[in-house]
């Protein structure tokens, strides 16, 4: 439970933590073994981690499970972390209701498999007869910042053209509300493993005001410690929001 971790306990906790799961190949090229092992245990990670912040008590997880770049890679590679999402968000939503999660679907789904359109279809179903405090587990696939905000713009421009907005209604709050995260507030903390210090078109609109955790761990590494330590570090932050301290 929230608070019980000595760790963390007294830390501000972050109500959304973003999460770029990157460094699985390395993990498995390091090993000798083919870049899917990295992937598979990189799998297991997310349901360690996605249980344990949500018994920590954030009540948002939003992870980069797949970007729109991510199809250059071999076809071998795409179809097994395509089966991996499959299979661990599907064991996810199965349990949504027992282990108080909500699981939602970001990124552009119509490229995605039948199955898995209709599992992240499914889910947000569940997910809507659930209450809003279960933690909401937000998958990025098939998913791309730029993305994201040219559908919403796009999705805009279509209401204008109908008629039921003008170009002088547009505000923050109401472009968010056309985004794949609408209603999910900002990520307070963005955490990306494996040593690389970029944040490769993920989350663009929602990180205005995000503080950053880089760790040189491999995400098939990455254990609740290093969340513990992502936490201890952003209590550590002095967010002003282009303001003063006091
Ligand atoms: C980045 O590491 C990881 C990915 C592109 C795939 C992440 C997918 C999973 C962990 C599968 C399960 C996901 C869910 C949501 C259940 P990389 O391959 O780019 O590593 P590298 O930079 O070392 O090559």
């Amino acid at each position: 439970m929230a608070g019980d971790n000595h760790a963390v306990a007294g830390a501000a906790l972050p109500r959304h933590i973003a999460i770029i799961m990157d460094g699985n190949g390395r993990w498995a090229t390091k090993r000798g073994l083919p870049r899917t092992a990295g992937h598979k245990v990189g799998a297991e990670t997310f349901r360690t981690i996605a249980y344990y912040c949500k018994d920590l008590g954030i009540k948002y997880l939003t992870v980069y499970a797949f970007s729109t770049e991510n199809w250059k890679r071999s076809a071998d590679e795409v179809g097994v972390i395509m089966a991996l999402m499959q299979r661990y968000l599907l064991e996810l939503m199965e349990l949504m209701a027992r282990d108080h999660f909500r699981i939602h679907f970001s990124g552009d789904l119509t490229a995605l498999s039948p199955n898995l359109q209709k599992l992240a279809q499914k889910a947000d179903e569940i997910a809507r007869s659930l209450p809003d405090d279960y933690c909401m587990v937000n998958a990025c696939v098939n998913y791309g910042g730029r993305d994201e905000i040219l559908r919403a713009a796009r999705k805009y421009a279509a209401d204008c053209v109908q008629g039921t907005r003008t170009p002088q209604d547009l505000d923050d709050n109401l472009f968010s509300s056309y985004m794949d995260s609408a209603g999910i507030p900002d990520p307070e903390l963005i955490i990306r493993p494996s040593g690389e210090i970029r944040l490769s078109n993920f989350l663009l609109w929602q990180c205005a005001y995000s503080e950053f955790y880089f760790t040189d761990v491999l995400w098939p590494d990455f254990t609740p410690a290093e969340i513990d330590r992502a936490i201890a570090a952003y209590g550590q932050r002095r967010r002003r929001f282009g303001g003063v301290t006091q």
